[in-house]
């Protein structure tokens, strides 16, 4: 495993797991609903976890300070979350639910599509209530409490953002039904996990599997070998992603409202226009790309 392997967190996002395993999953999906949702369980959580929590925070907080886009900022401003434990899914509900009526619902790990876009389309966000272990600061395979809460939940402040996340999920069901899923799905990997949006100060990462990453974030800003180019739909639900390593090309957005607008789109013509088409692979560039930055390998 290289460097950059290592510092991959977490290699899955929720939605990309179209078929999702049944066995294996290190969540405790034995006492859950029929949504999936079950108890946080906060009283559970042992002072160790506690104090990895601190560290994570600590660590990812400094690098946000520098590297992340001002709305997440904001968002952790609001959220006000303890740096020193867990934080309660119920009382930051209550401060999301009062900016944007999104509230969190615990889950025991990944979720299958049909519900992860079920959930989104009313307002809810799944978030893992278990924390990885300390030998997993720097790589992680199944997303965690860390991932979903300090990656996700700060977004959830904002309203364009979390009205995007909305139509995300109800565009789902349309996607299932069409076997889109693989064209949707880019979309949440490389403009929720991986996303950046220009600033006045530069260019900022808002992408949640960056942003909880130990060194993702900064290489999707600094380094010269990775492609940045500007968000069009189509052509991310036509590229392939890196699960494996950090991505090759990064989507920048002009500002969160381009994103929203590309949601109000009819999906069905643009899935049967791109379906049949070879996907483009993960590092290219191609006509019609504005590019901001192309890359050197
Ligand atoms: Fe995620």
């Amino acid at each position: 495993m290289s460097d950059a392997q290592q510092s991959v967190s977490p290699a899955i996002p929720e939605v990309a797991i179209s078929n999702m395993p049944t066995t294996g999953l290190r969540g405790d999906y034995a006492h859950m609903g029929a949504d999936y949702t079950t108890a946080q369980n906060w009283d559970g959580y042992s002072r160790a976890e506690h104090r990895l929590w601190a560290r994570l925070y600590q660590r990812q907080a400094r690098i946000a300070e520098r590297y992340a886009a001002d709305a997440f900022l904001a968002g952790l401003h609001h959220l006000n979350m303890p740096m020193d434990r867990i934080p309660r899914f119920d009382q930051a509900s209550e401060t999301i639910h009062r900016r944007t009526r999104w509230q969190i619902v615990a889950v025991p790990g990944l979720i299958p599509d049909d519900v992860f876009f079920a959930h989104l389309s009313k307002r809810q966000f799944p978030v893992t209530v278990w924390l990885r272990k300390p030998e997993e600061m720097d790589y992680l395979v199944e997303p965690d409490v860390f991932h979903d809460f300090f990656g996700h939940v700060p977004l959830l402040t904002q309203p364009v953002f979390a009205d995007y996340l909305q139509e995300y999920g109800r565009k789902g069901a349309e996607a299932l039904d069409m076997k889109a899923t693989r064209l949707l799905a880019r979309l949440f990997w490389y403009m929720v996990e991986f996303g950046l949006i220009k600033s006045a100060d530069g260019i900022k990462a808002y992408g949640a599997g960056m942003l909880s990453s130990a060194t993702e974030t900064a290489y999707s800003i600094d380094s010269p070998i990775p492609n940045r180019i500007m968000f069009r739909l189509e052509r991310v639900m036509q590229t392939d992603y890196r699960i494996d390593d950090f991505q090759s090309t990064y989507f920048v957005l002009e500002r969160f409202e381009d994103l929203f607008n590309a949601m109000r789109r009819p999906f069905a013509p643009i899935y049967r226009a791109i379906s049949s088409r070879a996907p483009i692979s993960a590092d290219a560039i191609v006509e019609n790309d504005i590019v901001v930055h192309a890359g050197r390998r």
